[in-house]
């Protein structure tokens, strides 16, 4: 059934041999097998790029107009009206009503590439080599982002050094995490030179669902403000409404120095990425970090639709009662399963942690929910925690029905051990 891709493509696949299936129908939280035998509930969104849904019919209506009037596709970063109008959109929409001064850096594609921008620009800016990043942190897959990404198989992958990056313990370490980085940074015998920047995820989504609470997301930015280095949030997999407002970094009232944009920031489904800068900040000179498909306009035009969709069908408040309707599920259908299965979350990403009974079984349960209809990973250490992330636009029908798959999967699985 797979002959195709097992003897054409790389061995390098990896979420295809979790899902072997062959998909091709999409709409909403529901994707359909090519010989449409299948239907799955999408507890994945493709990893949070999904956020308003497969082929939201208003996202996808404002690209196909824009593909009907022959208009350019991709235009590197020459000023182009589709980008015009995301910028204004994005500026007006979500920058402005937030008291939010950046400059917008449109990046390549991937997550990856506006995660090395803002590396590189604050080494630029600060002259230092080091940076900060957290234990459980992920950035992504190139080598300057790779240096900041912590899980092994990852960093093996690398084939050479990764360097030029400290590490220090993430919110939820048994260490005091604040009191470390204060006594690396005042220390003089600390031997951990002084960052340029520091790297995070407000919540950690690869690392298990591990949520930074407002507090410690403070005592980063005094640390910064204190020590001249520059904060830097990758909002790259919970930007975009996942934790319940646009950005993940508002509830703790903070404005980081540069903050990354990718994944679901197209509205559609398509590749982009955005580094946002403070003015100060933003001393790359032209095409200093240059790359051809930073003016892909199908996700300029879905992203100001995205953008006009969001604000228009309120997603915050869909997002906390959703959230809320997903909190009372799982505290009163799943945890009574067992006592040692924990949930941890925010908006609409939530794991459950099955590291106290056994890490493995979070896979199993993946593999499970699959052969019944749900898709949905797992992450963490050991692979310990399944991570529930679907479409924010799910409807209450789709994501009741994908819970109750989950439950009983999870219901037989325990059964089993
Ligand atoms: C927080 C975070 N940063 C960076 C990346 C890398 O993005 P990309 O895979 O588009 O390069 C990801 C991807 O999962 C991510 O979740």
């Amino acid at each position: 059934m797979f002959e195709v891709f097992e003897e054409l493509e790389s061995n390098v696949r990896s979420y295809c041999r979790k899902y072997p299936v062959i998909l091709d129908g999409a709409l909403n939280a529901e994707l359909y097998s090519a010989d449409g035998e299948q239907r799955y509930i999408d507890f994945l969104a493709v990893a949070g790029s999904m956020n308003y849904g497969h082929n939201n019919p208003e996202i996808k209506g404002a690209v196909l107009d824009y593909l009907k009037q022959d208009r350019i596709i991709n235009a590197l970063d020459m000023y182009t009206k589709a980008k015009e109008d995301f910028l204004e959109s994005f500026e007006n929409l979500i920058l402005k009503p937030k008291n939010l001064d950046y400059k917008v850096m449109c990046c390549g594609s991937t997550g990856t590439n506006a995660v090395e921008a803002a590396l590189k620009l604050a080494r630029k800016n600060k002259k230092r080599n080091n940076i900060f990043a957290f234990s459980g942190a992920f950035h992504g897959m190139t080598l300057g982002s790779l240096a900041c990404t912590t899980d092994k198989v990852s960093r093996e992958g690398a084939g050479i050094a990764l360097n030029n990056v400290a590490f220090m313990p993430y919110c939820n370490s048994k260490i005091d995490s604040i009191g470390y980085i204060e006594e690396v940074l005042s220390d003089d015998h600390s031997g951990i030179d002084k960052p340029a920047g520091i790297i995070l995820e407000t919540v950690q989504a690869e690392g298990g669902i591990n949520v930074a609470d407002a507090e410690w997301l403070r005592s980063i930015r005094k640390i910064c403000d204190k020590y001249d280095i520059m904060m830097i949030v990758d909002d790259i997999q919970v930007g975009n409404g996942r934790t319940g407002e646009f950005f993940s970094f508002e509830r703790a009232g903070i404005v980081p120095d540069m903050v990354i944009l990718s994944k679901s920031i197209s509205g559609f489904g398509v590749p982009m990425s955005l580094l946002l800068i403070k003015p100060e900040y933003d001393i790359f000179r032209p095409a200093e970090h240059n790359g051809t498909f930073r003016g892909n306009q199908l996700a300029f035009v879905g992203g100001k639709a995205a953008l006009e969709y969001f604000t228009k069908h309120n997603l915050p408040s869909e997002v906390k009662r959703k959230g809320a309707f997903i909190e009372n599920f799982i505290k009163t259908e799943i945890c009574p399963l067992d006592e040692r299965l924990s949930y941890r979350d925010i908006g609409m990403i939530w794991g459950i942690d099955f590291s106290e009974i056994d890490s493995k079984l979070a896979l199993e349960c993946a593999h499970l929910a699959f052969d019944n209809g749900v898709i949905l990973e797992v992450a963490g250490r050991g692979d310990s925690v399944l991570k529930i992330l679907s479409p924010l636009t799910i409807e209450d029908s789709v994501l009741s029905e994908g819970l109750y798959i989950l439950k009983n999967v999870i219901k037989k699985v325990l059964s089993d051990v």
